[in-house]
């Protein structure tokens, strides 16, 4: 039964997944499977790019007849002639006769290399050199020669009328489209990026130079779409992917940090493997590890694509390279690993060769750093030798230059100095409200805009004011922002007292209000803003309000009083205490709270500041 996906009214997914490959090529282990992408546009005339492999032709084969219902099979682009995209091609131009087959030069020549085939070449092919195009219909198709991503044959096509790049093998990923088809349909960060590392590093790592050049094209048209060979196909985040492409096209690290490889028969090349990832991870810088006995090279390739800073460690066997760590070593060498740095430990009982013979091989690559602090262990790791690793942390630690305040950071004990909170730039603000024929009113330091459109503001309110329980119930507050001219007395006024026992409003000679019915402060004041709560947070101790200007008055021009202006303008400063007088004095309001101790949640009866501002007189 067929199974397609549609991408556009007139463009069907006709690919087959394959979860039942153990060994992709024979070299790449796909334990999440691998799907072969096969694409039809159904134009004027009809148009087929790419097949799949043998293993699922019949699933693809009921696919394309499926889409295309009535119609014939016009054409068949072939854009890459390795056979995981070619081998149904062969009962494909058995069942569509009268079949073109669109492809280069090099292309015609493989298909004749790989297949005998009872078709007519000369009549029934179309060679298309690069930029050449061929309209279906509505469609305008542009064939961009793509050597080397990953066979000399490899071309891609753009579709201009829909912005579509089918893209061979780029921008391919492992693993079975698992009734997904489009990257965003997944997690793709958490459950791809590795396979789709691991595929670029591996199948077309090798090719950087060859890469960018068809990048350089890529960015200089429009892309809606892009769609692959192998994996999902894409729809939005290009430019994610095409600067991932990019980084590992100039075999630029993604990231900071160490991979470490190591291969180690009895343990003790491990130990000392694990003890430097330890310290460097105690230092601050990410690491990752592999047994390279136990984990697949494309999987530690993909890792050295990754990663900023290489560290092999290998036992010395058959007085040469550790088997399995000789493989990979070579197998990155031929991908054509570059810019990075790495270090080297040996092993070796008797005659130590590894080091020396990993380093002789990875010399040969390009703008790769060898570090000459190495480490050579006999057997195994000596209490004396961890001065050999410390040399090594410290040298790759040099590419690391936040490290020192990072460390420094780390190794020191976690401290609030709340002095610290006095820095901060706060206002001073009588804040009003009203409840029945009650006013009331106190001061705050945390006001802020928050938005200008709609024109918002915040403020932050201790939930033992009487105002705050006032503006929770009746959702609506003027703010009057003090000005330096403020005398103490106003602090005093509504700061120090409570509302619910007295009328802090009583003695003042204004009696301003706001649209709003609510009071506010008109004398040694700049301005009042009147506000509708929007928005409340509750935050233990206080409310976050958040609300919506409804009113706003500009008095005077003076400058807004702020918190250090006050400290030192306006707040009267400590007396000198009484002799043999214990307490302890708050540092906001100056009230004094007699007694030997003071418990840790002591709250200021006039400010309502915790016990965390006061001081011992
Ligand atoms: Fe899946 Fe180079 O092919």
């Amino acid at each position: 039964m067929h199974c397609t996906k549609k991408i556009k009214e007139d463009l069907f997914w006709v690919g087959a997944n394959d979860r039942r490959l153990a060994m992709f090529e024979g070299v790449y282990s796909v334990a999440g499977g691998v799907s072969y992408n096969s694409y039809l546009l159904i134009d004027e005339k009809t148009v087929l790019f790419d097949t799949v492999d043998k293993a699922v032709q019949y699933r693809f084969l009921e696919n394309v007849a499926f889409a295309l219902g009535k119609r014939n099979l016009d054409y068949l682009v072939v854009q890459h002639m390795e056979p995981d995209h070619s081998a149904a091609l062969i009962e494909l131009i058995h069942r569509y006769p009268g079949i073109k087959i669109v492809c280069n030069a090099k292309t015609l020549a493989f298909i004749q290399q790989f297949f005998e085939l009872n078709f007519n070449f000369d009549k029934d092919t179309i060679i298309v050199n690069n930029n050449d195009t061929l309209t279906t219909g509505r469609h305008t198709l542009h064939f961009i020669m793509a050597p080397m991503v990953h066979w000399p044959e490899v071309m891609v096509t753009y579709d201009s009328t829909d912005k579509i790049l089918f893209s061979a093998d780029a921008f391919g990923t492992f693993g079975a489209l698992n009734g997904a088809l489009y990257a965003d349909e997944v997690d793709f960060e958490k459950d791809y990026l590795d396979e789709f590392r691991r595929y670029y590093a591996n199948i077309v790592g090798k090719y950087g130079v060859q890469v960018q050049s068809l990048l350089q094209h890529v960015s200089s048209v429009a892309i809606e779409m892009i769609c692959p060979l192998h994996g999902f196909v894409w729809r939005n985040n290009f430019t994610a992917i095409i600067n991932k492409y990019m980084l590992w096209s100039s075999y630029q690290p993604e990231e900071k940090g160490v991979m470490i490889a190591y291969a180690s028969v009895y343990g003790n090349t491990e130990n000392a493997a694990e003890i430097l990832a330890c310290r460097l991870r105690n230092i601050g810088i990410k690491t990752t590890m592999f047994d390279v006995s136990v984990t697949p090279a494309s999987e530690i390739i993909a890792s050295a694509f990754r990663w900023s800073h290489l560290v092999f460690a290998s036992t010395t066997y058959n007085a040469g390279i550790f088997i399995s760590m000789e493989d990979l070593i070579n197998d990155l060498v031929a991908h054509n690993i570059q810019n990075r740095t790495v270090a080297v430990i040996e092993n070796g009982s008797w005659a130590a060769t590894s080091g020396k013979l990993i380093r002789e091989k990875l010399g040969k690559c390009d703008k790769i750093t060898i570090l000459e602090q190495t480490l050579s262990l006999k057997s195994s790791l000596k209490e004396g030798q961890l001065s050999e690793i410390e040399a090594i942390i410290q040298a790759i630690s040099a590419d690391f230059p936040n490290l020192a305040l990072t460390t420094a950071q780390k190794e020191t004990p976690a401290s609030i100095d709340t002095n610290a909170m006095f820095r901060f730039s706060y206002g001073l603000f009588v804040l009003t409200a009203k409840d029945g024929g009650k006013d009331n009113g106190c001061i705050i330091n945390t006001a802020i805009q928050v938005t200008a459109s709609p024109l918002r503001i915040s403020i932050a309110v201790n939930k033992a004011n009487y105002t705050h329980d006032m503006i929770l119930k009746t959702g609506i507050f003027n703010l009057s922002i003090l000005a330096e001219s403020a005398p103490f007395r106003i602090f005093q006024q509504f700061g120090f007292s409570s509302g619910k026992e007295t009328d802090k409003f009583a003695d003042c000679g204004y009696q301003d209000r706001a649209a709003n019915g609510i009071r506010y402060v008109s004398e040694h004041t700049n301005c009042m803003i009147a506000a509708k709560v929007a928005d409340s947070f509750d935050y233990g101790t206080h409310t976050i309000f958040v609300a919506d200007v409804t009113q706003s008055i500009v008095l005077s021009n003076e400058p807004s009083v702020t918190y250090q202006y006050y400290f030192d303008n306006i707040k009267p400063k400590p007396q000198p205490p009484k002799e043999n007088k214990k307490g302890f004095v708050c540092k906001i309001c100056g009230y004094v709270h007699e007694a030997d101790s003071l418990p840790d949640d002591f709250i200021c009866p006039l400010c309502k500041h915790g016990a965390a501002d006061f001081e011992p007189l």
